[in-house]
């Protein structure tokens, strides 16, 4: 089969595309031939080495697929041969990646597509559905009429924690980059939006939530607790999920004398159980319309080390380049 894999961590030019064995699936794995995989900055992190993993060489790279069931081990109950999946948390703690043709994938680790949902949709939205649903609900149990603000409303994983924070009820505020960006995330259902190039956010949040934010979801890799804790209501829940190196200065006073909590995680670490509950959910908001991918741009699986320069650029580099998220193809 074609894969797109590295022999060695570095640069995405390490990154070949070529032939590899197709694997056979284990007893409880479904053999998936791929329909679409998406790209995720965690991916990048991974293959550059900046995220030390366990890779069983030639690794293949990324995490997130799309496709249809077309052998399974003896030992699979949920799916048939024939069901289109998606899935994600492959290429991690020593799992092999999605980047191929074929993957053998865990059944604990896959969920049906909903009918109407394209595999384009269904890899897109896998890891950061998770990870936004994670996050909202198991650790800041957003409630209906709460107020939550995203910084970085326009990215994989914001412009899905709008939606969502949409679709459970809550008043979002979020910030993007560029006027094309605010539309793209007012389109998501964001109540108020802040160019956060152009405006300053601390003055936009008081006239917008003067009694503060009941969740602040920060997806930035160096967040800013100072403003973030003073941007935070009475019980107020901050989401931390980017920036491994980050060490900012951190205002313990105004924090716990507001009753605030913080809540870190990796969607990694999440066991399948947990991971399964919110792939519920997000089969439930995609077959209603609620929950929308956003992609910005299609490639071909060829392509994997463009992809990754490109992702890089922009979530690293903050190029700005990319609204969303990449997906190949094989
Ligand atoms: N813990 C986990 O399980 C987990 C899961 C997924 C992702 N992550 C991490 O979360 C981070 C975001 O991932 P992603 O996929 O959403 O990346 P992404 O698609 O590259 O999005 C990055 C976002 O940051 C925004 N941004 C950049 N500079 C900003 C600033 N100064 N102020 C406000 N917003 C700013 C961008 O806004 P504009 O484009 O509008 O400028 C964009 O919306 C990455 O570091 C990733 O590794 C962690």
């Amino acid at each position: 089969m074609k894969a797109a894999y590295i022999n060695q961590t570095g640069l995405a030019e390490n990154i070949l595309y070529g032939d590899l064995p197709t694997p056979r699936p284990s007893p409880t794995q479904c053999l998936v031939k791929v329909g679409a995989v998406s790209l995720n900055p965690v991916d990048t992190y991974i293959r550059s080495g900046m995220v030390p993993m366990p890779l069983p060489f030639p690794f293949i790279v990324g995490c997130d697929l799309a496709g249809t069931v077309v052998e399974m081990g003896p030992e699979v109950k949920r799916f048939k041969v024939g069901e289109r999946v998606w899935g994600t948390n492959q290429g991690l703690l020593g799992r092999q990646g999605t980047f191929a043709e074929f993957c053998a994938v865990d059944e604990c680790w896959l969920y049906p597509i909903p009918s109407g949902v394209s595999d384009e949709q269904a890899a897109a939205i896998s890891l950061v559905g998770i990870t936004a649903h994670l996050g909202l609900v198991r650790d800041a149990r957003l409630q209906r009429g709460e107020t939550i603000f995203v910084n970085g409303g326009s990215g994989g994983v914001g412009s899905t924690v709008v939606q969502m924070a949409t679709a459970i009820g809550a008043r979002v505020i979020a910030t993007a980059g560029s006027d094309r960006k605010v539309e793209l995330c007012r389109g998501l259902g964001a109540d108020h939006l802040i160019n956060y190039k152009t405006q300053n956010i601390e003055t936009e949040l008081k006239k917008i939530a003067p009694a503060g934010v009941n969740v602040w979801w920060e997806t930035l890799r160096e967040p800013n607790f100072d403003l973030a804790v003073t941007s935070l209501a009475a019980r107020g829940r901050m989401i931390l999920m980017a920036g491994r190196e980050a060490r900012p200065p951190f205002p313990v006073g105004p924090f716990y004398v507001k009753g605030c909590s913080l809540h870190g995680f990796v969607m990694f670490m999440a066991t399948p159980e947990e991971q399964r509950h919110s792939a519920e959910d997000i089969n439930r908001w995609l077959a209603e319309g609620k929950l929308k991918a956003n992609i910005d741009r299609v490639m071909p699986l060829s392509e994997a080390a463009t992809a990754h320069r490109l992702q890089e650029e922009s979530t690293i580099g903050k190029s700005g380049m990319l609204s969303g998220k990449i997906v190949l193809k094989p």
